[in-house]
This record gives C-alpha cells, sequence and structure tokens, in this order.
C-alpha cells in the first residue's frame, strides 16, 4: 500500500477505454450487459482474482484495494471507472471520488452500482418491502437503506449478507449440488425477517452466476432485480448528460481483460462465465 507509487503527472491525456472494476468475476455481469447496450466503446475488465473476496475486508483495505485499482485503470489510459462492485461502491466510492480524484485529475470519473439500481426499485415493490442479498460488507454499510431511504423514505428495507455465495462462483462451485444448502439458507433467512418482501435485490454482482438457483429457492411472486441492465441504462444516459466525458471514452467495440491473478485461471473461469473464449494479462496493483 505504498501511496508514494502514484504519479498522476503520468495519468495518459489521450482518450481511452472505459474501466469495469471488480473484486473478481462478478463484475463480468456488469460489463456484458453494458457491452450489450453500449456496444461501440472499447472497455478494460479488471479482476483483483488474487485478493478477493472483498466483502468481509474492512473499510480500510477495500477502498486502499479500490483506490489502487481505479489509479491502475487510470493510467492504462481511462478516463471513466465503473466499480462494478457493491462492496467497493459501498466502501470505497464517495471516498475516492472526494480525497483521491481532485489530487489525481479532477476530470475523470468513477461511478458506482448501488444507486443505479436503487433509483428503479420504486417502480417495482409493490407492498413497499424490499430485501437485500449482498455481501458482508455491503449489508453492515446501511449504503442500500441509505440509499433506498434517500429516494424512497416509506420502503422498508431488509438485508441478510451472504458470505458463501462470493466463495462459491470464485471456486467454480455455482452450478454443483453443494451450493444448493447454502443458496437456500440465507434466502430463508431473509425472508424470515419480512414475510411482505415483494422485490429482492441481488446486491452483489457474482450473484446473478448463481441466478438459477436463487430464482428456485425465492418464494412465489418475489422479483429478482439484477443490476447489469441498470447499471448500463444508467451509464448510457450519463454519456449522453456528459458529451465532454463521452468524447474522451474510445469507441473501436475492443474489450480488453486483466487480473491480478495467474491469467489461465481467469481465462478458464471467465470463459465459462461469459460463453465464449478471451485472453487475459496478468497485472500487478
Ligand atoms: N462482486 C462484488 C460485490 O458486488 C464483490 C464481492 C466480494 O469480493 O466479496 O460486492
Amino acid at each position: 500500500m505504498n501511496r508514494t507509487l502514484e504519479d498522476s503527472t503520468r495519468l495518459p491525456a489521450a482518450p481511452g477505454p472505459v474501466g469495469i472494476f471488480d473484486s473478481g468475476y462478478g463484475g463480468l455481469t456488469i460489463l456484458s450487459k453494458i457491452r450489450g447496450l453500449l456496444p461501440e466503446y472499447d472497455y478494460i475488465y479488471l479482476g483483483d482474482n488474487a485478493r478477493t473476496p472483498y466483502g468481509a475486508r474492512s473499510f480500510e483495505v477495500v477502498y486502499e484495494f479500490t483506490r489502487q485499482a481505479v489509479f491502475k485503470l487510470f493510467s492504462m489510459g481511462c478516463h471513466l471507472v465503473i466499480l462494478a462492485c457493491n462492496t467497493a461502491s459501498a466502501k470505497a466510492l464517495r471516498t475516492i471520488q472526494m480525497n483521491d480524484l481532485p489530487r489525481w485529475d479532477a476530470r475523470r470519473r468513477v461511478l458506482g452500482v448501488i444507486r443505479p439500481t436503487v433509483e428503479c426499485v420504486g417502480r417495482i415493490t409493490h407492498t413497499r418491502h424490499i430485501g437485500i442479498l449482498a455481501t458482508a460488507g455491503t449489508i453492515k454499510s446501511d449504503s442500500y437503506l441509505l440509499e433506498v431511504h434517500k429516494l424512497f423514505p416509506d420502503i422498508k428495507v431488509s438485508g441478510e449478507a451472504c458470505p458463501m455465495w462470493v466463495p462459491l462462483v470464485e471456486n467454480g462451485e455455482a452450478g454443483n449440488d453443494g451450493a444448493d444448502y447454502f443458496v437456500r439458507q440465507y434466502i430463508d433467512r431473509l425472508f424470515a425477517k419480512d414475510p411482505q418482501i415483494d422485490t429482492v435485490i441481488l446486491g452483489c454482482t457474482h450473484y446473478p452466476l448463481l441466478l438459477t438457483k436463487i430464482c428456485r429457492y425465492m418464494p412465489q411472486g418475489v422479483t429478482v432485480m439484477t443490476q447489469g441492465e441498470w447499471v448500463a441504462a444508467s451509464l448510457k444516459d450519463y454519456l449522453a448528460r456528459h458529451p465532454e466525458m463521452d468524447t474522451r471514452c474510445t469507441k473501436g467495440a475492443s474489450c480488453h481483460y486483466y487480473t491480478t491473478e495467474a491469467s489461465e485461471k481467469f481465462v478458464e473461469s471467465a470463459s465459462i462465465f461469459l460463453s465464449r473464449p478471451l485472453s487475459a494479462q496478468r497485472i500487478e496493483l
């Protein structure tokens, strides 16, 4: 964690790709929706697979790891970075926006995934009782509760941490029978807290990779919200409202993948999640 390594005078001024960051593979669920809606842009995906999961880590550590990743993406030419990770959005986004961006380059931007998800929940719930399934870090931060109540003070929010779900995904166990026990357990706990919930936000970008099992154990009639579509729509809207940023995002329809783990390991798992072959490069943060 050496802050002196950051030399913002080296940040490239030329337009560059949009950066997408996650602690591991989860951000791929966001990336694929973004690329589906905005295929013309160039993208860099960065997964901190060597240090995942972030979910149980302290505020200081999540902030430091995320800050390093964002600076790396800026130094690779990005002007706009999406934290495709709820834990990083909950624990690091605000501090990076307030403390680091002004020092590095006030014209660069970092956006998260919590606000775009919350903005649409008011239109979806009828009972005005919603549930959040997320990492322990995201649940403890109360970020969803605070964001929901800013926009929809009448909605009752219940949260349940699902500490086993990210390790299941990162270890390639999402489709296996053993995963069912843990999927069911957290859903049952959430509905024991509030049986009137009619909408559940999957507040972790890894969770769509468990979607089939999650839907299997959800009570009937409950809407399960994944985030990719909402984040993609919100990014499209952001770029339309900020032409000065849009001109700093290159449009060559490319996507390059970087990981802090061994590239072979990333390629093997990411290819399954994206259902297509890809290549990746290992980098250090
Ligand atoms: N995919 C991330 C999230 O949305 C991170 C999970 C983790 O690293 O624990 O929270």
